[in-house]
């Protein structure tokens, strides 16, 4: 007969996660350190008729309080950061490294490592170093061996990083412009340059070559997974406007040890291009349609194309109301799982974002587990960071529990 412990029902395999899956939230140098004036996006903001609405300024000042979000994240429960180097600190003028700069990455490691959280390290999170945009960026040839030699010069800290994404969202960094003459990021990122995505998926191959001398960590790069799906008749036109915007990216990871997968909505394929959100349909702050399933769509085209392991190296939601943060995220996980049921070999999920950020113009959308006062710097972990903390803790998705999270801050979502 059946002990009573025995008789009590199993939690249903869909929200039971493996031992040792990744629980993590994500942040980018340039969104979280404050001033990093020697980069191209500084240029753009601090730019006399800048077009952005917002300076990145101090930012959260992560520089200095590293420590302090890093054991907050590790008290909330979970048991990964990923967080960017920015080379614009570490090579500010070209070939002048700073051993210090390389330093302060280095004491980043050692901290996730001393307070039990597993490294994600990205070596490039969207800026660049300005001389290197003044040079013409990514569309030059000698990019990809700056890339590499910038790479070579951090493999010092390197050997203690558990996992390394060489570049986070290659088909998005290769759309985007620069001024000539100063180097400042232009407005309206477009698709793919050509020359661009060849020379970044070039510095990839180097740097992953350079990285695979001096390290095990696997080493990957991160896609943002546009979760394209075509309109009824737009068929035939689906698979001419993903390749090179996406999986093009995920057949180069296939000579890597992981792919970083980051979803956080679908895109509608219409046979001109893109469709607007359908009518209504819930949207975000950033205007994007509410789809929080987009995530194991991208998990399951990542490991179909790439068939490598995948890393969630982001997911989440810009809203003001953070149960709807709590909403998404498990309908994301939700979707996470049943694709790992159905074969995808997924190692891991780092939410984006840990705090609230820079949003590559405005500190407006709100996308982070934990608050941070605009004066004072002080951090406020969300509901939405205590019950994906406890997920993490137990790797068993439990439901929102609503009497647990009772902080509704604000009630808007969409579009405001
Ligand atoms: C980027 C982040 C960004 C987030 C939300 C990703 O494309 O890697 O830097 O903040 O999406 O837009």
């Amino acid at each position: 007969m059946d002990s009573p412990q025995r008789r009590v029902a199993a939690p249903p395999e869909a929200a039971v996660f493996p031992d040792g899956f990744l629980w993590g939230a994500a942040t980018s140098a340039h969104q979280v350190e404050g001033n990093n004036v020697a980069s191209d996006w500084w240029a753009r903001e601090n730019a006399p008729r800048s077009d952005l609405p917002e300076r990145s300024g101090d930012g959260a000042d992560s520089f200095h309080r590293f420590g302090e979000d890093i054991a907050l994240l590790a008290e909330l429960g979970f048991t990964s950061y990923r967080f960017s180097v920015e080379w614009a600190r570490v090579e500010p003028a070209p070939g002048a490294f700073s051993i210090a700069m390389r330093a302060h990455y280095g004491r980043m490691i050692s901290a996730c490592a001393a307070h039990g959280l597993t490294a994600v390290v990205t070596l490039h999170h969207f800026t660049n170093p300005l001389w290197f945009a003044r040079e013409g960026a990514w569309r030059r040839p000698e990019a990809p061996a700056a890339f590499a030699r910038y790479v070579a010069f951090l493999t010092p800290i390197l050997q203690s990083a558990p996992w390394i994404c060489t570049i986070n969202e290659p088909n998005l960094l290769a759309g985007v412009p620069h001024d000539r003459a100063t180097g400042a990021v232009l407005p309206s990122l477009a698709a793919p340059h050509p020359q661009a995505a060849a020379n970044i998926v070039a510095a990839h191959r180097l740097a992953r070559a350079v990285l695979r001398q001096a390290t095990d960590a696997p080493v990957g790069w991160s896609v943002a997974a546009q979760v394209h799906q075509a309109a009824p008749g737009a068929e035939p036109f689906l698979d001419a406007y993903r390749r090179p915007r996406e999986d093009r990216y995920w057949e180069v990871a296939r000579e890597d040890d992981f792919v970083g997968v980051q979803a956080y909505s679908r895109t509608i394929i219409g046979p001109d291009g893109p469709l607007p959100v359908p009518a209504g349909m819930e949207t975000t702050q950033m205007g994007w349609e509410y789809y929080p399933q987009a995530l194991g769509a991208a998990a399951r085209r990542a490991h179909e194309v790439a068939g490598r392991p995948v890393l969630v190296t982001e997911n989440g939601i810009a809203t003001a109301d953070d149960r709807r943060r709590i909403d998404y995220t498990f309908a994301a996980l939700t979707s996470l799982r049943q694709a790992m049921s159905d074969g995808v070999d997924a190692r891991g999920y780092l939410h984006w974002s840990a705090l609230d950020n820079y949003e590559w113009g405005s500190y407006r959308p709100t996308f982070g587990l934990i608050a941070w006062d605009p004066a004072t710097f002080e951090r406020t972990a969300k509901p939405s960071a205590r019950w994906l903390g406890a997920v993490a803790r137990t790797g068993r998705l439990a439901p929102p529990d609503r009497a647990a999270t009772p902080d509704r801050t604000d009630s808007r979502i969409g579009g405001e």
